[in-house]
């Protein structure tokens, strides 16, 4: 966690400072129109709220330096467009000032005039009723005169970026298809269809496609452009190969680092190392996600201790978690040997013990192998 404050007093908080926490607070993304005389505005703004709904009112936070506020407040009037999932580009086009924001925007008129975005996914008419002026902005109170949706998903905005929202219970209907796949009700090379899953899982065909989406993430199925989500075929081969690149990575950063670490980053391997043992417990997996996070987030600390992104990057793009998922996440049960190869390299790591450190990932590294044989073993070789 990072404090941006510079001490106790709050006014030490600096535009810059305020800008990056604030981004946290993720946000949907509208476009204000207005229309004063024959002269149409449109501006990307998210500082825009639902203020009360009997009166039904909104409030929309605008810099008093733009082109747009200066017309809302001539015209008396703006409608908020709420972009979709797919609008980034129609936001970006109307967050830089041009002297045609609505070139290739189709666009409808209002019941008070103003132009509306047509594909956004709600609008809201608002009159003007109220204007308090907040630093360099406005917030323009407005009446909502007329409030209409239609089907689709929000364009979000957080820390600077334009992304995705997603409903919690998309995200357990991917847990559901997920193990499916992991308990093997469906052979390798079977073609999963959107509507059967859908059906199946008893969802609709939306977070039926989410959760293929998230399995093609997670190397379970692949995208095939004329057969459709494929379950993959994953054998030692695949997973020898993911450990083995891990461990060459790691080998190279201990190499590299031991003896030359501060107390702190010793510290960050010694948290992260107690993080994920508390997950595996008795030869079991306490919680077999919460467990692949933690271990994934334990190499990649390993790794950062080069202080080189290249091979930060490196490590991210290693298929090691899918091959966890795909072997050790088929089952519950698993070693308590694993915790003690991990806490003998975090021991050494602690020693700055070369030769121990580099035993133990190696020695971690062969167990893994071997347990990922061992179950596929117990389903005949291929999963
Ligand atoms: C995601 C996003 C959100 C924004 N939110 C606001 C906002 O809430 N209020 C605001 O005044 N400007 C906001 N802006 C900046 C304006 O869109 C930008 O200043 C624009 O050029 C104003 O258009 P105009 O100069 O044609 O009036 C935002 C920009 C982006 C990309």
């Amino acid at each position: 966690m990072t404090d941006q404050t510079t001490g106790a007093d709050p006014a030490a908080v600096d535009a810059r400072a305020f800008r990056h926490v604030v981004g946290h607070l993720a946000s949907g993304v509208t476009v204000i129109t207005t229309v004063d005389g024959d002269e149409r505005y449109g501006m990307t703004a998210s500082s825009v709220t639902s203020l009360s709904a009997d009166p039904p009112l909104m409030l929309a936070c605008l810099n008093n330096a733009v082109p747009t506020a200066d017309a809302v407040t001539r015209s008396g009037r703006y409608a908020v467009n709420v972009l979709g999932r797919d609008h980034g580009q129609l936001a970006h086009q109307f967050a830089v000032p041009s002297d045609d924001k609505f070139a290739g925007v189709p666009t409808a008129t209002g019941t008070t005039g103003v132009p509306l975005v047509e594909d956004a996914i709600a609008h809201l008419e608002c009159e003007v009723v109220e204007r308090v002026v907040g630093g360099t902005h406005t917030i323009f109170v407005g009446r909502v005169v007329r409030a209409v949706a239609q089907e689709g998903e929000p364009l979000t905005y957080f820390r600077g970026g334009f992304g995705r929202f997603e409903f919690a219970r998309d995200d357990v209907v991917y847990r559901r298809a997920r193990q499916q796949v992991l308990d093997r009700l469906h052979a390798p090379g079977d073609v999963i269809e959107v509507e059967r899953l859908a059906e199946d899982l008893e969802v609709d065909q939306a977070a039926a496609f989410y959760a293929l989406t998230r399995l093609a993430g997670d190397g379970l199925v692949r995208r095939d452009p004329g057969r459709g989500h494929v379950v993959t075929p994953f054998d030692t081969r695949t997973s020898d190969d993911a450990f083995d690149a891990r461990l060459a990575i790691e080998v190279g950063v201990l190499e590299q680092v031991l003896g030359r670490l501060s107390e702190e980053d010793v510290a960050v391997v010694r948290r992260r190392f107690e993080d994920m043992a508390a997950l595996l417990v008795d030869d079991r997996f306490v919680d077999f996600d919460a467990y692949l996070d933690a271990n994934h987030r334990f190499h990649e600390t390993l790794v950062g201790l080069a202080r080189n992104p290249v091979l930060t990057a490196m490590f991210g793009s290693l298929a090691t978690r899918q091959v966890m998922t795909r072997s050790f996440g088929s089952t519950t049960v698993t070693s308590q040997r694993f915790v003690d190869a991990q806490r003998r390299l975090t021991e050494a790591v602690e020693a700055a013990d070369r030769d121990a450190a580099l035993d133990a990932a190696r020695r971690y590294t062969e167990l893994a192998k071997e347990r990922v044989r061992e179950i596929l073993a117990e389903v005949g070789g291929e999963l």
